[in-house]
């Protein structure tokens, strides 16, 4: 038990004394950010307090991802699933992206950073929709770090609706069947415009991926970051960045 622990330790000073390579910082990060439940209920607060926490951890990993030089930033923050959580939470979730820009809009502009979604977003609250369509209109020049808010996102809706849009096509002979392989299909994908992740993080030591993403991690790395995403913070992305410089990706070669 001693040992393992005095490694970690070691392992954590190693990573604490290691540069960060600003010439190896991956292009695309998705976030999986879980935990406001439990930050919410350590501190007997109702869960909503702990969403708005993870609302305020968003402004600062989305500061430090464009001052980094991160292009695509993903974050999960409503998924298909996400629905049938008690009702006075998803209507706070939904109410989140219009405080979020409400407070945060000017800042965003002025960091040249894009707001842009993937997910159902049409099937969201009117309120919701505008504040993320005004977003989206007022940083439409912008050439710096893409945010990318998965809102009633799902990966397995994502790809039986890339399939439906893929046979509209086949059967309006744009495309033949033999014309499909992993590009033509991906192309269909709500996330055609961006690359791959090269990293996933998921906070609060839960390890799966819940339907994010499913088809676009086949070769990312995968970080499970322990602390809860209230808690996380510009040195914990430092860290999980760390970890991901010293990954080796192989993409099934050798
Ligand atoms: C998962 O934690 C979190 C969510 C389902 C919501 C995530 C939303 C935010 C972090 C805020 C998003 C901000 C904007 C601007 C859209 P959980 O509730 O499942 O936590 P638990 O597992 O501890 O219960």
């Amino acid at each position: 038990m001693f040992k393992k622990s005095r490694n970690k330790k070691q392992s954590q000073s190693n990573l604490d004394q290691q540069e960060l390579d600003l010439h190896n910082i991956p292009k695309h990060v998705a976030i999986i950010m879980d935990g406001n439940g439990r930050w919410a209920k350590q501190r007997k607060l109702p869960r909503i307090k702990g969403h708005y926490q993870g609302m305020q951890t968003v402004k600062k990993i989305t500061k430090e991802a464009s001052n980094l030089g991160i292009e695509y930033l993903t974050l999960y923050a409503f998924s298909t699933e996400n629905w049938t959580r008690p009702e006075n939470e998803v209507k706070y979730i939904m109410s989140l992206p219009v405080n979020f820009l409400k407070t945060f809009l000017p800042e965003l502009i002025e960091k040249n950073v894009k707001v842009e979604t993937i997910g159902f977003i049409d099937d969201l609250p009117q309120s919701t929709v505008k504040a993320i369509n005004k977003a989206k209109e007022e940083t439409k020049h912008n050439t710096g770090l893409k945010l990318i808010f998965a809102m009633n996102y799902g990966g397995r809706a994502e790809i039986v609706d890339g399939v439906k849009s893929l046979y509209r096509r086949l059967e309006a002979n744009e495309l033949s069947i033999d014309d499909v392989d992993e590009d033509v299909l991906s192309s269909h994908f709500m996330t055609q415009p961006y690359p791959d992740p090269e990293l996933l993080i998921r906070t609060s030591g839960e390890q799966r991926i819940s339907n994010f993403l499913i088809w676009q991690l086949s070769y990312s790395e995968f970080i499970f970051n322990e602390k809860l995403w209230p808690d996380f913070d510009s040195e914990e992305l430092l860290k999980c960045l760390k970890i991901y410089q010293n990954r080796q990706r192989r993409f099934g070669g050798l």
